[in-house]
């Protein structure tokens, strides 16, 4: 019988081969690996590749822990380690396009995605054509012959749209297009990359795997036909991340479940609050029919987290200030997928930069907030608060 995703997270990459017998991996430190004879030698040398000790930047026991246990919960072949979700998303990027190529990217991805788009791979004379979160089968009028890549980000940046993914990829792969999906929403257990026709699944693990606030971490996992090219181009751009690291990125694997059920029970309690307030426009929680591609949400996905935006119905910014500066459980902080609470406005303006096809055109201000592990009363009251020194300041100017 296949094991439930629970008891895969409990022991995932926890062979006696990689913790020697007890629970954990031990933390194995190395540059240098050393060998007592050629035959030793040349043996590690035609398995690099292939979970033997090496060199240092091949990894060690604790990298291939983490790595055996990634692939085992999220599907695929083989996973390679970045220092960071950008590193992840950059690398895997570029393990599959050269000069002249082209790829399609979603105009809701994570910003310093664009920025890479813009800065690097126009430099380097690949184009990109951003796409509506929302484009479904449309995306065939956007393929060029030199299309490469199809990156996907499912729930969008900040905006929230949930992604067809099963079509844009069964289109995608009409044309021989490798399909990206940068999975960090899902932490890797929400939404099964493979299963929907994803080549390469992206996670900033320094999210929810982690789950901490204190480890930047990139995981790249690829099916069959991009493993190898994956593997040996990011190794060749020096990619790789500490043993402690990927430790500590194994070990949030053991809550990771307990975690997100907890965060997306308190989301929901607090979306649905939310919802009903006088100040506030819509939410867009995915689990909500007020959030763009909900439908796929519900069809795709097995559970939610903590991270969800709400739009509010005006947009002032001595109001939102007012609102963000008496905080008390919510702080602010470019992040989420830790234990706590943590919250940022966008004023609609920041969306002229933010998007080139898909402006939401909102009328007030959208609020993203990650609901951690406090108790849901204190969040409410927290929110309830902040509604309140907004209306008082908007009522100043009223
Ligand atoms: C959706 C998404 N992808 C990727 C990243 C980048 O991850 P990292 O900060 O580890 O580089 C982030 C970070 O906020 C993110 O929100």
């Amino acid at each position: 019988m296949p094991e439930g995703k629970k008891t895969q997270l409990v022991n995932a990459g926890r062979s006696k081969k990689w913790t020697n017998g007890v629970v954990n991996p031990p933390i194995q430190r190395a540059s240098t690996v050393v060998f007592d004879s050629v035959a030793e030698k040349n043996h590690a040398t035609v398995n690099r590749a292939n979970k033997t000790l090496f060199y240092g930047r091949r990894g060690t026991h604790t990298h291939f822990a983490f790595q055996e246990a990634m692939v085992e919960i999220e599907g695929g072949v083989g996973c390679a380690l970045f220092p960071c979700g950008a590193a992840a998303i950059a690398n895997s990027i570029l393990s599959f396009v050269q000069t002249g190529d082209h790829i399609l990217m979603v105009d809701t991805c994570y910003e310093p995605t664009r920025d890479f788009c813009e800065k690097i791979m126009k430099k380097m004379g690949i184009e990109t054509t951003y796409y509506p979160p929302t484009i479904g089968e449309g995306i065939r009028a956007l393929i060029q012959p030199n299309t490469k890549v199809l990156f996907t980000e499912s729930p969008g940046s900040i905006t929230m749209e949930v992604q067809d993914i099963p079509t844009l990829a069964r289109v995608a792969h009409e044309h021989d297009i490798i399909v990206m999906l940068d999975n960090t929403w899902a932490a890797g257990v929400n939404f099964s990359p493979f299963e929907h026709g994803v080549d390469i699944s992206i996670q900033a693990a320094t999210k929810y795997i982690v789950g901490h606030s204190d480890v930047m971490l990139g995981t790249a996992i690829a099916n069959e036909k991009c493993w190898d090219q994956l593997r040996e181009q990011s190794y060749l751009m020096g990619q790789c991340v500490s043993p402690d690291d990927a430790y500590l990125g194994l070990r949030g694997l053991r809550t990771l479940d307990v975690r997100l059920r907890q965060h997306a029970q308190n989301s929901l309690a607090i979306a649905h609050w939310l919802a009903e307030q006088p100040e506030v426009d819509h939410v867009r929680h995915p689990a909500l029919e007020t959030c763009p591609g909900h439908e796929f949400y519900q069809r795709d996905f097995t559970g939610g987290n903590g991270l969800f935006s709400f739009v509010l119905k005006s947009s002032d910014a001595k109001a939102t200030t007012a609102l963000l500066d008496g905080m008390q459980h919510f702080s602010m902080g470019f992040s989420w997928g830790g234990f706590e609470s943590l919250i940022l406005a966008n004023e609609p303006k920041s969306f002229d930069s933010l998007r080139t096809v898909a402006h939401p055109h909102f009328a007030g201000t959208l609020i993203r907030v990650h609901i951690g592990l406090e108790d849901v009363d204190d969040l409410i009251a927290d929110l309830k608060a902040g509604l309140e020194r907004y209306s008082a300041q908007l009522a100043l100017h009223a």
